[in-house]
């Protein structure tokens, strides 16, 4: 992929948190319209990929580059307002406020060149099982239902690129094929997804490229048809290859 066609690109980042080594010199790229996985088991080293690029943990060395610019050290209400928007993996919705706030609330913070009438349609088209629970508080949600909000939120915010911790966590399976198409049709609107995943078998069909972080690094880096065929890989991250020949 060349430099033009990157949007968002990370190269040899170095993380601590206190004295821990966390990241170790991790590089990935998304470009437009593109749907990457970063996947690995728990502990990884997923969710602080995704927090060093938001800006929320300082990296100690290395470069993260959003749209050409250089984002690294800046923080993290800058970086959402230049169009990254992010669903963590706790879904992070704001409890006592209604559904209809949660979604509002991203078009306070960034304004864009659609108006928030336009955006709030488009979070509810991706989403319409939201529409029904509009005026329901946070704490009057299920799990599924606030990972919805908590997506549909970031996408009000009108981003250029999604990042998503965990979206599929704690789904029931009847409801993953629909979040996943809910997550295809926003890259139809144009915009690129970077999503981190601890399950292998949970990653869309429609994922462009895929990485795999083990203990701080990546260890793969392909098409995910690749990593069915890489043993090694497979078992630390406890993919069954019989599993996807049933797909
Ligand atoms: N605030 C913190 N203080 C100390 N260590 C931390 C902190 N946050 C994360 N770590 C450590 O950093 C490593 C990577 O954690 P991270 O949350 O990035 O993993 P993950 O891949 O997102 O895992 P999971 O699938 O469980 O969400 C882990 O060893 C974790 O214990
Ligand atoms: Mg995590």
């Amino acid at each position: 992929m060349g430099a033009a066609g990157v949007m968002l690109s990370v190269d040899r980042l170095n993380v601590y948190i206190q004295a821990s080594h966390i990241l170790r010199d991790v590089s990935l790229a998304v470009g437009p319209r593109e749907v990457v996985c970063l996947v690995g088991r728990n502990g990884a080293g997923k969710t602080t990929t995704l927090r060093s690029i938001l800006g929320y943990l300082a990296p100690q060395s290395g470069t993260i580059r959003f749209l050409g610019r250089d984002i690294a050290g800046r923080r993290p209400f800058e970086i959402a307002q230049q169009g990254l928007g992010f669903a963590p993996e706790d879904s992070a919705i704001f409890a006592d406020l209604t559904v209809a706030e949660n979604v509002e609330i991203s078009t306070w913070t960034r304004k864009t060149s659609r108006t928030a009438e336009e955006r709030l349609a488009l979070a509810y088209a991706v989403f319409p099982a939201l529409t029904r629970y509009r005026a329901r508080k946070g704490t009057q949600l299920s799990g599924g239902e606030r990972k919805m909000l908590s997506i549909a939120r970031a996408l009000a915010l009108d981003p250029t690129m999604l990042l998503l911790d965990e979206p599929f966590e704690g789904l029931s399976p009847a409801i993953i094929p629909e979040i996943g198409q809910s997550i295809l049709e926003i890259t139809t609107m144009g915009h690129a997804i970077l999503i981190a995943e601890s399950n292998i078998h949970h990653v869309p069909e429609y994922t462009t490229r895929l990485y795999v972080i083990e203990r701080g690094e990546i260890v793969f880096s392909g098409p995910p048809a690749e990593v069915w065929k890489d043993e090694a890989v497979l078992r630390i991250i406890g993919g069954t290859p019989s599993w996807q020949s049933f797909r």
